[in-house]
């Protein structure tokens, strides 16, 4: 096998894609960040989706850009994004510092409690906000699914290298 041959995929980037999704449209809104973030358009970048209860620190580790998906609940992040972060917080501290994210957030009247809840603990782990958070009150719109797509496409076009 050749230098090159081996070498293949070094270079490539991955995004993780975090998502809690309790109904279908929720659902819409995932599948939406997942097309803008693999739009062919956007070279050299994986695109790793998982559910928040299911998402390891091993995940996170590996992946150098991510898109968090969850309902507000109760004024607050979902439980299970909230678990999410309970189990990475620690062990992805040191390690992914700087590195870019973006967030969507569904709900039935309002977000704001959420999105603030997700922004003190990725403060706290140092990630980088590279887009505003799409914010999707009651049935997904067409406009709705475009931010979704904007912001797969957005965080993961941030992952290119040149
Ligand atoms: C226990 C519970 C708490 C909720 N709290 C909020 C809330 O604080 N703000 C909000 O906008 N929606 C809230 N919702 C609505 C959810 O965000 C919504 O059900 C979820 O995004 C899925 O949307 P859907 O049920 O319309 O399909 C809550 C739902 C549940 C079940």
């Amino acid at each position: 096998m050749s230098p090159e041959a081996s070498n293949a995929g070094a270079d490539r980037r991955r995004l993780l894609i975090v998502h809690h999704t309790p109904s279908p449209k929720v659902d819409t809104l995932v599948e939406a960040v997942i097309e803008g973030a693999s739009t062919p358009d956007i070279e050299g970048v994986d695109v790793n989706v998982r559910a928040a209860l299911s998402a390891s620190s091993a995940d996170v580790l590996g992946a150098h850009g991510y898109v968090l998906v969850t309902p507000a609940n109760l004024g607050y992040m979902s439980g299970g994004l909230k678990t999410f972060f309970d189990t990475i917080y620690y062990p992805c501290l040191r390690e992914t510092q700087g590195r870019p994210y973006g967030l969507l957030v569904h709900g039935n009247d309002d977000v704001d409690g959420a999105i603030n809840s997700v922004a003190k603990i990725v403060k706290g782990l140092g990630w980088q906000q590279v887009s505003q958070p799409v914010r999707c009150v009651g049935d997904p719109s067409s406009n709705d699914r475009d931010a979704a797509w904007d912001l797969g496409a957005t965080v993961a076009a941030n992952l290119m290298t040149d």
